[in-house]
């Protein structure tokens, strides 16, 4: 249990890293926060700092999730862990590192929507899921050009594959668990959707 939690405890401090918010500080000075839709997130990095930040933030964002899995992995493949266990304690820092990047211990527990990082847990605990929930982000954004619109249908997609393919259950609950968890941090996107107020990439907030 103590090895649990401390492979729990670094996933998180993994996904806390906050990205978004040191570009804003590092590149103009402010806090991202404020701005937009005042997630931490590529999106709104996008929307404030412009490409070139968004794409740095948004491959690094990724980067959390895939480190979070295979630091799990590794760590407790190293500690000895029964091969049952394991896949339990890997879910468990997947789900860790999202909580991380949304809530951000150096953020007073703020931060982003976890998309990115939620992309990057998929990949590294199944690609197909991940590859799949990509590909449908890509397109839904290319066809509505929203940014919330396709990462909620992304989440629903890999909920929808891990559950098709022959994933194990601690996979399938952490997925779906996830994938809940991102959609429920896009609570004020879903109200401005509703209300057709949800702005396009390449517009203002
Ligand atoms: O990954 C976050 C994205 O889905 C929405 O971001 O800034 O438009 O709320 P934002």
């Amino acid at each position: 249990w103590l090895a649990c939690i401390v492979g729990v405890a670094v996933a998180y401090l993994l996904g806390s890293l906050p990205t978004g918010y040191l570009a804003g500080r590092v590149l103009r000075g402010i806090d991202i926060r404020e701005h937009g839709s005042r997630s931490t997130g590529a999106t709104n990095v996008l929307r404030t700092l412009g490409k070139a930040p968004a794409l740095a933030v948004l491959l690094v964002d990724i980067a959390k999730g895939v480190a979070a899995i295979l630091f799990a992995r590794a760590f407790y493949h190293w500690l000895g862990a029964s091969p049952e266990a394991v896949p339990w304690a890997v879910a468990l820092c997947g789900l860790a590192a999202l909580l991380g990047h949304s809530r951000s211990l150096w953020l007073g527990f703020t931060g982003g929507k976890s998309a990115a990082t939620g992309l990057g847990v998929l990949l590294a605990l199944s690609w197909p899921v991940g590859l799949g929930a990509a590909f449908v982000f890509l397109l839904v954004l290319a066809i509505g050009r929203i940014v919330s619109l396709a990462s909620m249908l992304a989440a629903i997609t890999a909920g929808l594959l891990v559950c098709i393919l022959p994933e194990p259950l601690p996979s399938r609950l952490l997925v779906i668990a996830g994938g809940l968890y991102v959609i429920l941090l896009h609570r004020a996107n879903i109200a401005r959707l509703i209300a057709g107020t949800e702005p396009k990439i390449g517009r203002r907030a």
